[in-house]
Order: C-alpha cells, then sequence, then structure tokens
C-alpha cells in the first residue's frame, strides 16, 4: 500500500498552536485524519510566548502563529487568513455608528489580553503605529473570557473572529472602526534543522493545498 510505502501507517504528528487557531486546527486535523486514521496525532495550545517557548524544545513537528518569531531556524507556509474585530456589548453607544475613530474606540474601557498573547502583540502594534493609547480596564488571559466579560458589560476589546465565530456572538456587536479588522495570517512554521517525517511531509503538503478556512470552523459571515 501507497501509505505503507510512505511509512505512514504508524507514524506521529504533533502541533503546538496559539489560542485563536484551536478553533480551526481540529477541523482541519478532521479532515487529515479521515485520510490518515492510523497516526497517533497529538496537538497542544497556548498562547504565542508558550508557542515560541516549544520551538526550542523539539517535540512538535509544526507550530501555528499568526505573529511568528524571527527565528532563522523557522521555515514558514502562510496559510489562512486571521481577522481581529473589534467588539462591544451589544447595547453600547457605539454599536450602531459607521466609521467609528480609532482615537474614540480607544478611549472607552478595553479588556485586553496578557503578556506574551499574539493577539495583543498585534494590537499594541497596530494602535502604536498610529500613535492612539488604550483605555484598558483589565487585562484577562483567555479570549473567551474576554468574549463573556464584554457580553457582560465590561469592556470593549478587540478578538480574532475565530474566536467570535465560536460558540456564537448573541450579546456582542462587531463595531465599524476606522482601519479595522487588523488583518493578520496564520503561519505554518516547522523546524528546519528537524527532520520531516512522512506524516509531517503528508501535513504539510495537505496544509499548503488549503484555500480558505473551511465553511464549518465560521468566518465573520457566521456571527
Ligand atoms: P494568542 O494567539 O493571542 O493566544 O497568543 C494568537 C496569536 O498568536 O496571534
Amino acid at each position: 500500500k501507497l501509505a505503507k510505502l510512505r511509512g505512514l501507517e504508524s507514524g506521529k504528528l504533533q502541533l503546538a498552536v496559539v489560542t485563536t487557531a484551536k478553533y480551526f486546527i481540529p477541523h482541519l486535523i478532521g479532515d487529515f485524519y479521515k485520510q490518515h486514521p492510523q497516526l497517533d496525532i497529538r496537538f497542544r495550545v497556548g498562547n504565542r510566548q508558550q508557542i515560541i517557548d516549544y520551538t526550542s524544545e523539539d517535540a512538535d513537528d509544526f507550530y501555528v502563529f499568526s505573529h511568528p518569531p524571527k527565528n532563522p531556524d523557522l521555515a514558514l507556509v502562510e496559510f489562512l487568513p486571521n481577522r481581529l474585530l473589534a467588539i462591544a456589548p451589544e447595547k453600547h453607544p457605539l454599536a450602531d455608528r459607521k466609521n467609528i475613530s480609532l482615537k474614540e474606540f480607544a478611549s472607552c474601557p478595553f479588556l485586553r489580553r496578557e503578556e506574551g498573547s499574539g493577539t495583543r502583540h498585534a494590537i499594541e502594534r497596530f494602535l502604536a503605529k498610529r500613535g492612539v493609547d488604550l483605555n484598558v480596564r483589565m487585562t484577562i488571559e483567555s479570549n473567551e473570557a474576554i468574549k463573556h466579560a464584554v457580553m457582560s458589560g465590561l469592556g470593549v476589546s478587540i478578538l480574532s473572529e475565530h474566536t467570535l465565530a465560536f460558540g456564537g456572538h448573541s450579546g456582542l456587536s462587531i463595531l465599524d472602526v476606522e482601519a479595522l479588522p487588523i488583518t493578520t495570517h496564520w503561519y505554518l512554521a516547522r523546524r528546519q534543522s528537524r527532520p520531516l517525517s512522512p506524516a509531517a511531509m503528508e501535513f504539510l503538503e495537505y496544509a499548503r493545498n488549503l484555500e480558505t478556512v473551511p465553511e464549518e470552523t465560521g468566518g465573520i459571515q457566521d456571527i
């Protein structure tokens, strides 16, 4: 059998992915696994800094980042878009406004992710370029907890569209803020110094052929 020839019959595949990728990576793995049910597939989830730390362990075949670190050993494949959207509670005064200025949005109490988060890193870089400061009310270490804190009226935030699609968005408004969404991409990264196993080679090929996020993983049209 071809799979046997390729050494795929009892292979292992291990991935480490950032928190916002955990909503769609399981769907991709699901499709891949159907083609290779004999593989032992594992994945772990962390914030950007944790995934960067894992790159020095040589335990994972692939890492998924939207802001990969500058490390010459990491080879990157850009594979899916990731948009970060401004959100507010449903009945927020800005909810029905068009083209809200970035300054006005940033003056609202903001719920931000912890240090080490790629989402936070992207937001801070985006605002620093435009000379705008956030009015931080609270730091929360989870996308889901931030989403629920926004629903409960604690403040506004900026989160990946995938976080919003997962579990619905009732109680939230997506705001129309100048220059948003922040558009980033996910990258599949691997250490070039780690030999590609047959399973890793197959997964890389599979990821390269992906053009869009599978529908069931949700895009903005679903929220
Ligand atoms: P994080 O994930 O905010 O949990 O680090 C997203 C990213 O790195 O872009």
